[in-house]
């Protein structure tokens, strides 16, 4: 999709079609009115017909109308303009462009910035528009045989705006952009089946995106690598698989020049068949989704060098797939990892824990300003809160508040669970320093308590996406967050400390 801004007249745009607001109880706005009267009152002698009440979301397309440059109409219900928040926002948003993508207008006219939801700045309202915009025109078929007929329709939006100082949307608008196709990205990857998108075809996206943007810079780290780091706790998940396990360094360092960065890791199981401890058969498949933190660092690294953001920036990917083999670890293996600390593995589908632990000791070496790792980590994270929130812990008050203030705003959102040293000893072990599980009890919790021993030299936040990265069922595919949240909470750090 190509975005564009535009000034004018709703009634004088030249444009496959032109789509305006329409409130509940049949009120229209500003722009829809200049179309109702340039038309001599055909709109509103339309919505008297009962064909559209204004419920956000609504639409209804109008052919021809006299008087109008653009050839067809659009009209979009945004409910009570007091009660229309982010949600509904989008929700129009996302409407109107799957109500031009079945008719097949090839350019649309969005004159909506008018009638954003009450307190949202005007390039938060573009951004929210242009990702919801995004998210209904994506899809997935590079599998498909016959692909299905390019969607004929819209391949771009301008957004109109009667403002006059449109450079300072231009500018939202490129940056919005940018986190579109790094969220298309996010989604591309882990939409990737496990026999394609392997660690090592994770550590060649890495390279990819090294070199098409000079800004990134990635390392990648074998095997060997690893043993003399002494990744004892990520070796030992790999050892199962035939794919050799890599880890993905990347760096870019666009901000206050010797500022401190700050690190995301991604967890990067690119199939999680739950080793020994094999899970049960049941949407299994969806165990190809486990590298979501992975390709969320990714997804995060190309919205940043495409926008050129001013961040220092450093991404840890550790990578493995997760399988039972003769050479895979077993429950009750002993393991040493990175940190020193030992591990007694006692199920083997804690596997992520086990590949964290290790990048999080490893991110100590860039003395970091704050740390945000990414994991599909527990199914005990999907009881606690289900697929609305992401999980969010963390050692430090002002980082987690600063997550969740971000989530609040993107509408990515995620939720505090507590982090307290009670929940450490449900991590004893009879025979190490700690086990890799902590009972049934409280699963994201512990997962979370587990990765705390490894995070204690810097500020650290966690985020549990399990229930959030994709989608289950009929629309089943990647959701592209945390992508949102965590461009939202970057962007405020880089507007700050400018
Ligand atoms: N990748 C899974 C977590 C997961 C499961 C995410 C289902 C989304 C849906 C993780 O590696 C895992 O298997 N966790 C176990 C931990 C348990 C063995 C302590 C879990 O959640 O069951
Ligand atoms: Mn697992
Ligand atoms: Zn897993």
């Amino acid at each position: 999709m190509e975005y564009g801004i535009k000034s004018g007249s709703a009634n004088s745009l030249r444009s496959a079609c032109i789509v305006v607001g329409v409130h509940e109880g049949r009120k229209l706005t500003p722009s829809a009115q200049v179309l109702d009267e340039a038309s001599g009152g055909q709109i509103s002698q339309i919505l008297k017909r009962g064909d559209l009440e204004g419920k956000c979301g609504q639409t209804l397309l109008l052919p021809i109308l006299p008087g109008i440059t653009a050839e067809r109409v659009l009209l979009v219900g945004l409910g009570h303009a007091r009660e229309l928040d982010l949600k509904g926002w989008k929700k129009a948003h996302a409407e109107a462009a799957g109500a031009l993508a079945e008719r097949g207008a090839g350019d649309a006219a969005f004159c909506l910035l008018e009638a954003a939801p009450r307190g949202m700045e005007a390039d938060e309202a573009l951004r929210l528009a242009v990702l919801a915009i995004d998210e209904r025109s994506y899809r997935f078929d590079p599998f498909l045989r016959d692909k299905k007929p390019p969607q004929p329709a819209l391949k771009r939006v301008n957004f109109v705006t009667g403002r006059k100082d449109m450079h300072d949307l231009e500018e939202a608008l490129r940056a919005a952009e940018a986190i579109a196709s790094g969220i298309r990205l996010t989604k591309d990857l882990a939409n990737m089946p496990g026999n394609v998108c392997t660690p090592s075809y994770l550590a060649d996206e890495a390279r990819r995106l090294a070199s098409l943007y000079p800004s990134i810079h990635a390392e990648i780290l074998d095997q060997s690598a690893m043993e003399h780091l002494g990744m004892g706790a990520l070796l030992a998940v790999a050892k199962g698989s035939v794919q050799p396990p890599r880890f993905i360094a990347m760096e870019y360092r666009q901000g206050p020049e010797g500022g401190k960065p700050v690190v995301l890791v991604g967890k990067g199981v690119t199939f999680d068949s739950g080793g020994i401890s094999l899970k049960p058969g049941e949407k299994m498949d969806e165990m190809k989704y486990d590298m979501s933190g992975a390709a969320t660092v990714l997804g995060v690294f190309a919205a940043c060098a495409e926008m050129r953001l001013a961040v220092n920036l450093v991404g840890l990917i550790p990578t493995v797939e997760n399988m039972p083999s003769g050479g895979a670890a077993k429950p009750g293996d002993i393991v040493t990892s990175m940190s020193g600390q030992t591990i007694e593995i006692l199920n083997t589908d804690a596997e992520g824990r086990l590949i964290l632990c290790d990048a999080l000791t490893y991110a100590e070496r860039y003395k970091p300003e704050a740390v945000i790792d990414m994991a599909t980590l527990t199914g005990a994270c999907v009881v606690a809160l289900a697929r609305v929130p992401s999980g969010l812990l963390g050692n430090h008050r002002p980082l987690v508040q600063s997550l969740l203030k971000a989530g609040e705003k993107s509408g990515d959102r995620a939720w505090e669970l507590p982090l307290w040293d009670d929940y450490q000893d449900l991590l004893k072990s009879n025979f190490a320093d700690m086990a890799n599980i902590g009972g049934r009890e409280g699963g994201a919790i512990t997962a979370a308590s587990f990765l705390a021993r490894f995070t204690k030299a810097y500020h650290w936040a966690h985020l549990d996406i399990a229930g959030t990265a994709w989608n289950s069922g009929d629309k089943k595919g990647a959701t592209g967050r945390p992508v949102p949240l965590v461009m939202t909470w970057l962007m405020d750090r880089a507007t700050q400390s400018l």
